[in-house]
């Protein structure tokens, strides 16, 4: 069953007034460092989701080339695997067919919710999922490349991927977790990597929290431990926005 979230923060406090700006940003620090990820509800008109990504750092352009993209559904995508359709999505890190590092953080907000059902944005921490294997078989996922592919949708936009990785990375002494329940090749006999898709979406099944949007509310997420999904909706007219966070200029990745 589908938990609430429970590493929300409201702009307002107990007695309805506004939280200072160095209060809210400090929540938010320990609650995305605590949890991996945080809600951020009763954003008011004011609010400035930009420049308060910005302080998270710099912003990674997706593959389309969008800085500050555009989630809504796309009629000629509903047949197929895609992140701008209706349809459901399978539980993922963000950018596991990139180059070089995934983005560090993810940042969705809402500008218009799907009236009716479905639409909400589902999350797990990847640790839930890696306590399931013992230290020899982590290392495994360190030191075996595995083959990463695209989406459907991407491809039909013209976007290729084809890169290697392995599903867990050390950067700066954190871990970095990638993972793909579609689009991670699983190599003939490698009975590891098929129950780590397999035990993964089963966990991801059983114990994902899934936000529930208002006008202007947020989710942003440590895209090198959580997994994300959606769920199917109908209201064509569901519209998000998208940011994804590069990991700090100067890393092992810097050109
Ligand atoms: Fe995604």
């Amino acid at each position: 069953m589908p938990k609430s979230p429970d590493s929300v923060l409201s702009c307002y406090d107990v007695n309805n007034d506004p939280l200072p700006d160095s209060v809210l940003r400090y929540a938010f620090r320990q609650l995305l460092g605590n949890n991996g990820y945080v809600q951020i509800v009763n954003v008011p008109d004011s609010f400035d989701h930009v420049a308060f990504l910005k302080e998270l750092g710099d912003f990674q352009p997706t593959p389309t080339g969008t800085v500050v993209g555009d989630l809504k559904p796309e009629a000629d995508m509903d047949d197929i695997y895609h992140a701008q359709n209706r349809r459901p999505l399978v539980p993922h890190t963000e950018g596991y067919e990139f180059r070089g590092l995934p983005p560090r953080y993810m940042a969705l907000w809402c500008v218009k919710p799907a009236s009716g059902l479905g639409g909400e944005t589902t999350l797990l921490d990847g640790d839930r999922i890696l306590r399931e294997f013992t230290e020899t078989e982590l290392r495994h996922f360190s030191e075996t490349p595995y083959a990463w592919t695209s989406t459907e949708g991407l491809a039909r936009r013209g976007v290729h991927h084809h890169v290697e990785h392995p599903v867990l990375e050390e950067v700066d002494g954190e871990r970095v977790l990638r993972f793909s329940y579609n689009n991670l090749v699983v190599p003939e006999g490698d009975e590891l990597a098929a129950r780590l898709l397999e035990r993964g979406k089963e966990i991801y099944d059983e114990s994902h929290v899934a936000v529930e949007y208002q006008e202007r509310d947020m989710i942003v997420w440590n895209n090198w431990r959580m997994l994300h999904s959606r769920n199917a909706f109908e209201d064509p007219t569901r519209h998000l926005k998208r940011v994804q966070i590069a990991a700090p200029i100067g890393g092992p990745y810097a050109a």
